[in-house]
This record gives C-alpha cells, structure tokens and sequence, in this order.
C-alpha cells in the first residue's frame, strides 16, 4: 500500500507548524503511544518547537502529500547516534504516510540510526522493519529499533 500515490516530500517544519503539531501530538492516539503521554499546552508546545528549530541536533520535518501536511517525522542526534520519532495526522493514516515519512527520513541520515517503539504500536513497528531496522531489544513497554547506514 501507498506506493501508486503522489511522491509524499518532507519539507522544513517551522513556527508556522505549531498548531497542527500540537493537535497531532495531543491527539488521543498520538498521547497513547509516545513517551511522555501526558496532554501538551500550547505555551510548552511553542517553547519546545522553538528550542528544537534552533538546536542543530534535531531535524524536523513535515511529510507533504501535495499540499496537505500529514505527518511529521524528527531526528534527534546525541553522541552521532540518530533517535527517530514520528506521528502520522489522525486523517492521513492507514494510507502509507507512516512508512515513506520514516523512509525518506532515514535517506538523509547517515550513521546509526535508532527508534523506540512501544510495545503494541504494531503499524509502527511495522514501520521500523520496512525501513530496514532491526528489533534489538525489548523491555515491559518499548521495542527497541537499529539500523546502520
Ligand atoms: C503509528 C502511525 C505512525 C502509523 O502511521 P500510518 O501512516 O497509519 O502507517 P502506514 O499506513 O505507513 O502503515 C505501516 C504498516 O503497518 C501496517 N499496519 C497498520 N496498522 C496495523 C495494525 N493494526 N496491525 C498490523 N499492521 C498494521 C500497515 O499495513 C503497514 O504495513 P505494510 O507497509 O506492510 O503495508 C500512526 O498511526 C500514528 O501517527 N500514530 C500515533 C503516533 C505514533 O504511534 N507514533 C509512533 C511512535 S514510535
């Protein structure tokens, strides 16, 4: 699925992005699956984006499907070790979004790369094995994802 739809591009988010990254992430599934599961306000939610187009360890982008934003997909880099993490707008999902924001992520990276995913978020590992990760490890909620490249 979602290989015979428009070519989906990943541009730069910005500032201009907060509200739809604010209503993706404190979407109920979103919350559900992330680390911190907690509802994220508005004034935290424009600190945090602010620090994170400022800081050049973490990459950002918005997956395109012409022109309707769909997802977004980050990149966040310590010790040149890439953690990726991703969230697909509640309309856009079940079409493919997930997988070719991820894919086209990983094509702009170099070095190891890593995701945590949560243990029952079965589309997402998904994700990971179809973009060429490899499950390393698991504990009582996170399976832990690797790729080198
Ligand atoms: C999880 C999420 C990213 C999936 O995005 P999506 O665009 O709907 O996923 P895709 O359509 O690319 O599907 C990915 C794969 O999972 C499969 N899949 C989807 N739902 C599934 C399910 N319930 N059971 C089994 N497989 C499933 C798809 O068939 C697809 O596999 P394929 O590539 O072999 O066809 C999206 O639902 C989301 O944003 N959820 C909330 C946030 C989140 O979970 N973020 C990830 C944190 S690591």
């Amino acid at each position: 699925m979602g290989d015979d739809v428009n070519p989906l591009v990943l541009r730069v988010a910005t500032l201009s992005d907060a509200d739809i990254l604010l209503a993706w992430r404190n979407d109920r599934e979103t919350r559900r699956q992330s680390k911190s599961t907690d509802k994220v306000e508005q004034s935290s939610h424009v600190s945090w984006l602010t620090a994170v187009l400022n800081d050049d360890d973490r990459a950002l982008y918005i997956g395109m499907d012409g022109d309707e934003p769909v997802g977004s997909v980050r990149a966040d880099r310590d010790a040149e070790i890439w953690t990726l993490s991703w969230m697909v707008a509640p309309t856009a999902r079940n079409r493919g979004v997930g997988r070719r924001i991820v894919d086209a992520m990983i094509a702009r990276l170099d070095g190891e790369i890593r995701a945590d995913v949560r243990i029952g978020n079965v589309a997402s590992m998904r994700i990971a094995e179809r973009c060429g990760m490899t499950q390393m490890d698991a504990d009582n909620d996170f399976t832990y994802w690797r790729m080198k490249k």
